[in-house]
């Protein structure tokens, strides 16, 4: 398929892990595809390994998202050098792990609400009004949100408040942008294998995996398949919608070993 073709996208969070493969996506999709990290070095680090894929042709710039300043400084170089942005996927996320309540500071809570609900409110508002609204075509935004947003895990409660905050903002954007011809849609993941998996013990892995209905995680690629099609003209009649894509975790009360 070729659905990106001569797209211009942004993938934020780029550099690691999901991002990574969504940024690949698209660029085999034929879309020229702007990437950032959060920093200078985990950027040009992103940009070395699509390069080792054999990707052509992405524009890697450090941003951190929760920053007005250098979000403003990532859209002026994609004007500068695009003029354009057809997608935004707002994938940049801070995971918020290791702080129990209890232990969690106030800020603590703000720096992850700072990435993953500022980050992504500033970016796509700078997509929404220094490009959308000007172009033809109005464009499409897609957030990375996640099943915990619906089902909490244990200690992570900043970042579960975020990810519901998340699919808040996606149905206020969506509704708010709707008259404007501007889509907004989540994916919700639930395990993915990124590289914080390659450190556990298999028997944890296989513990997870009998959590997971269809016994398996996601890939980077299951993930970059939805948003490709919340990305594309393939959902034109969608907007404000989460898709859950979790190995049919949410779905169930108990996994298989305790449903007895
Ligand atoms: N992994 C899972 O099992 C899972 C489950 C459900 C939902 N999700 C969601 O899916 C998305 C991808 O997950 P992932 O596990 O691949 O994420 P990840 O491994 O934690 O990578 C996060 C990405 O976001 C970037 N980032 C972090 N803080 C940033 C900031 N302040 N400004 C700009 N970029 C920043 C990181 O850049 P640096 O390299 O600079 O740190 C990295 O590229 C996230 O939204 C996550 O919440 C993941």
């Amino acid at each position: 398929m070729n659905r990106f073709k001569d797209k211009i996208v942004l993938v934020t969070g780029g550099s690691r892990n999901t991002g990574l493969y969504i940024v690949k996506k698209f660029a085999e999709e034929g879309a020229r595809v702007f990437m950032c990290g959060s920093t200078q070095e985990s950027t040009q680090k992103g940009a070395e390994i699509l390069a080792s894929w054999g990707l052509q042709g992405i524009r890697s710039v450090p941003c951190d998202v929760s920053r007005a300043d250098q979000v403003k400084n990532l859209f002026d170089i994609i004007e500068k050098e695009a003029g354009h942005l057809d997608i935004l996927v707002n994938n940049a996320a801070h995971q918020g792990i290791g702080k129990p309540f209890v232990e969690m500071a106030p800020d603590y809570l703000m720096e992850v609400l700072g990435v993953n609900v500022r980050g992504g409110f500033q970016v796509t508002q700078q997509a929404v009004t220094r490009f959308f609204l000007k172009q033809p075509e109005k464009g499409a935004v897609v957030f990375l949100s996640s099943n915990t947003a619906q089902r909490a895990i244990r200690n992570r409660t900043a970042y579960c408040a975020s990810k519901g905050a998340i699919n808040a903002m996606v149905r206020s954007l969506a509704l708010d942008l709707a008259p404007l011809g501007i889509r907004v849609n989540a994916c919700a993941p639930g395990y993915i294998y990124t590289e914080r998996w390659d450190v556990l013990p298999e028997e944890k892995k296989q513990r997870r995996r009998l959590n997971c209905p269809l016994r398996h995680e996601a890939t980077g690629t299951d993930i970059a398949n939805v948003v490709a099609f919340l990305a594309s003209s393939d959902s034109s009649n969608m907007t404000g919608e989460i898709i859950t894509c979790d190995a049919g975790c949410s779905c169930q009360h108990m996994p298989e070993d305790v449903d007895l």
